[in-house]
Parts: structure tokens; C-alpha cells; sequence
């Protein structure tokens, strides 16, 4: 079997941890239960590009016991964990090209030969298996039956493909369910970003002035988190909506150029890039700790500010002091890449356990809709995104009201008023 990997050694502890996390993912451990009897992806080869964790081993572990015939690459050069890559290899015979701190050149290297499988699935974390699908593996594509991407970055890419023409196969958005988004990149995002920042610095959060970049999903959670660390929270947006909703939800909302002067920590939080210039961080105060969780490591410009700095030193893992030209300092965490990765886990468990039921779903929907999707990016049908949140309410012991029939009748009537 080929693979790449750290060090295979690192298994056993790979292992209990991969163990630890499946244990913790109620939703998806129905799926594997479901996948193992009825074998949905019999014979399929499916390529994935994921951040290498314990909850992504436990979705290649449900695509293999649906019948699948993996092969998994990392979805960033700086989130893989060398050990469930190493478990991957040794315990479960899934062919892993992954290796935490990998170059450009290796990161593109290992998604060329997942491709080299002849994926007729790919499922991707940012899009770039479907990218390079259409750029230098075009001939491929027609054994292709479709992706399904993971996270908002992704979708954006698909969109623009789908709307200047590129794109030739049908995509599924997962970030699009509901059990998803609305967790997800809220809840997950929040967590573990303050978990990659705290673990990068250990620094004190509360009575800090923590500056969010972008209100969407992850910037609302991870806005809420550092509030209830203590920290003062300020957000910067440029969408009129997400600014007043972040307003009324009690936080200071100003420009970046005002926010920027007073910021004790930065987190960008947007999709977008050079959300902060190289000028923009020139006037920050002496100190300044800036960090992405963003997908890609544009947000912030990391290359222009090595560019320019007088002197770079190393302080610990992910913590870099960067001296401006005139002794500024500013601490950046994890060379701009997605700190809750770069530095911490990840999201726990317990939420990626709907994103990669999700996932798995996406999976089975492609296979049992084989040659009947036209090209386009998809939502799972809304019945499997209730069927993922119905299933997690059950695992956490919780029930909920039903609707009495004559609710159902009032609610689909007009003559009832007042
Ligand atoms: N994205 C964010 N958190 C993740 C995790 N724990 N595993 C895989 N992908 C992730």
C-alpha cells in the first residue's frame, strides 16, 4: 500500500485518540453502523482532502466500512496530526499522504497522488481537489460522478467556477446544511480558536481588547467565545446586515483603521484576503497578537510583514515576534494559517460529528444519484439535513414537541385570522 506520512511508529497513539474522538460522534457512528450493513459506496474510489484529525479518521472509517476504497490527503500543509495519519496507515490500510509541516511542493505532490487514484468521488476541504481536477487533470474528469466540499471558502471557489462556466461536475456544498453552518462554524470555529490562540500563547484572554475580522458564522461564534472569556470584543464588517446584527448583539463595531490602533489580539475571520495590509498592521500597538482562522492563509499579509521586519525569532510553536522597521513587535500566530488547526485540534468531536455525517450522507447521495445530477453546487436534500439534526438531538437524550394535527392544518391554511 503507498503512503506518505510522518512516522508510522506514531500509530498506537493515533489509535486511542481516533478511538477517543469516534466515541464522541453519536451521529456518525449510526452512519458506520448503516454504511457496514447495506455497503452504499461498494467498489467506489473516493479521494478526500481533509484536514487529517481524529474526527476526519472516523469519516474515512465510515466511507471504508460503506464499501469505499480510500485514498486521503491533508487540505493544509500545517493541520494534519501525524499520529491518526500513522493509525490511518497501520490500523486501517487507508493509503494516507500526510505529513504536519509539509512544503508547497509536498502538499501538492500528495494531491496529485490521491488523484492518481482515479477518484470517481472527491471530497474536499477548500476545493483544491476539484481545482486541480480541472486545471491539470482534465482528463479525468469524466470518471468523475461529483465532490462534495466541506467549508464556506470552498463553496465560494465552486460558485464562481459553476458561474463563468468551469465547472464540469455536480458539487455538493456541505457547509450549506443547517447541521452544518449553524454549528459547525459557529460553535466549532469558536472553541477551537480560542484553543489555538490560548495554546499558541497562554496568554490571559480577559480585559483583553479582541478584534474580530468578519460577523459570519465563524466570526459570531468566535465573537461570543472571547466574550465569555472576558475579553472586550470588537468587530470590523463589510456587509451593512452582519454589521448591525453584530451591533445588537452588543458588540463595538468600527472601522479596521480605528479597531487596529487599540487590538491587544486580532483574529480574522472572513474568506476573503488581505483583510489586513501590511499598513493596516503597521499601526497596530507594540504587542499586537494577530492570528487567522480563516481557510486560507491570506487573510492577514504574513509574507509582506516577514517581508519588512527588521528581525523574525521563533518563541514557541505557532508564536512568532516579527520587529517592525522603529522596534514595533507584533506576535503572529502560526504564519497566518488557521490557528485552530495550526496550534489546537481543530473543532471537537461532538460538532464535526454532523459536518462529517453530513459528509458521509453527501457521499451516498452522489452514488445513489449516479448520472441523473446535472452540473451544478448542491444542497443535500433538506430531509437528510433534518433526519443529521433530529439523530443528534436523540443521542443527546433530548426530545422535543411534535406538531398536533390541527397545528399542521393552521399552519398550512390563510382563512384563520383574527
Ligand atoms: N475543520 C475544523 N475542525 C476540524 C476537525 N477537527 N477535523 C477536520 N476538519 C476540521
Amino acid at each position: 500500500m503507498k503512503y506518505d506520512i510522518k512516522d508510522i511508529k506514531l500509530a498506537s497513539k493515533g489509535r486511542l485518540r481516533i478511538e477517543w474522538a469516534g466515541s464522541q460522534m453519536k451521529v456518525l457512528n449510526l452512519i458506520k453502523q448503516d454504511f457496514a450493513k447495506n455497503k452504499p459506496l461498494k467498489d467506489i474510489t473516493l479521494g478526500a482532502c481533509l484536514h487529517v484529525t481524529s474526527e476526519a479518521a472516523n469519516l474515512m472509517i465510515a466511507l471504508k466500512m460503506g464499501g469505499a476504497n480510500l485514498a486521503l490527503c491533508a487540505s493544509n500543509p500545517l493541520s494534519t496530526q501525524d499520529d491518526v495519519a500513522a493509525s490511518l496507515v497501520e490500523d486501517y490500510e487507508i493509503p494516507t499522504f500526510a505529513i504536519k509541516g509539509e512544503g508547497k511542493d509536498t502538499y501538492y505532490n500528495h494531491l496529485n497522488t490521491v488523484l492518481d487514484f482515479k477518484p470517481q468521488i472527491t471530497m474536499d476541504d477548500g476545493a483544491d481537489l476539484v481545482t486541480l481536477l480541472h486545471t491539470e487533470r482534465v482528463s479525468q474528469l469524466a470518471e468523475v460522478i461529483g465532490s462534495s466540499e466541506e467549508t464556506t471558502t470552498g463553496v465560494v471557489r465552486l460558485r464562481a467556477m459553476l458561474k463563468d462556466g468551469t465547472l464540469k461536475i455536480p458539487v455538493i456544498a456541505v457547509n450549506d446544511s443547517n447541521t452544518k453552518h449553524m454549528f459547525d462554524n459557529r460553535y466549532g470555529t469558536g472553541q477551537s480558536t480560542i484553543d489555538g490562540i490560548i495554546r499558541a500563547t497562554n496568554v490571559l484572554l480577559a480585559g483583553k481588547k479582541f478584534m474580530v475580522c468578519g460577523y459570519g458564522w465563524c466570526g459570531r461564534g468566535l465573537a461570543q467565545r472571547a466574550r465569555g472569556m472576558g475579553s472586550q470584543v470588537i468587530i470590523t464588517e463589510v456587509n451593512p446586515l452582519k454589521a448591525l446584527e453584530a451591533v445588537m448583539d452588543g458588540f463595538e463595531v468600527m472601522p479596521k483603521s480605528e479597531a487596529i490602533k487599540t487590538a491587544d489580539i486580532i483574529c480574522t475571520a472572513t474568506g476573503n484576503k488581505t483583510v489586513l495590509s501590511v499598513e493596516d498592521l503597521k499601526n497596530a500597538k507594540d504587542g499586537l497578537i494577530v492570528a487567522n482562522t480563516g481557510h486560507f492563509n491570506v487573510e492577514f499579509d504574513y509574507d509582506g510583514l516577514v517581508q519588512i521586519a527588521t528581525k523574525k525569532r521563533l518563541l514557541r510553536a505557532q508564536l512568532e515576534e516579527i520587529t517592525l522597521p522603529g522596534g514595533k513587535k507584533l506576535f503572529v500566530l502560526g504564519e497566518g494559517r488557521l490557528i485552530n488547526l495550526a496550534s489546537a485540534e481543530g473543532h471537537p468531536p461532538d460538532v464535526m460529528d454532523m459536518s462529517f455525517a453530513n459528509q458521509a450522507s453527501a457521499a451516498k447521495f452522489l452514488v445513489d444519484n449516479k448520472g441523473k445530477l446535472k452540473v451544478d453546487v448542491y444542497t443535500i436534500p433538506k430531509e437528510m439535513d433534518d433526519e443529521i439534526a433530529r439523530l443528534k438531538l436523540e443521542s443527546l437524550g433530548i426530545k422535543i414537541d411534535r406538531l398536533t394535527e390541527e397545528q399542521k392544518r393552521y399552519l398550512s391554511s390563510w382563512n384563520e385570522g383574527t
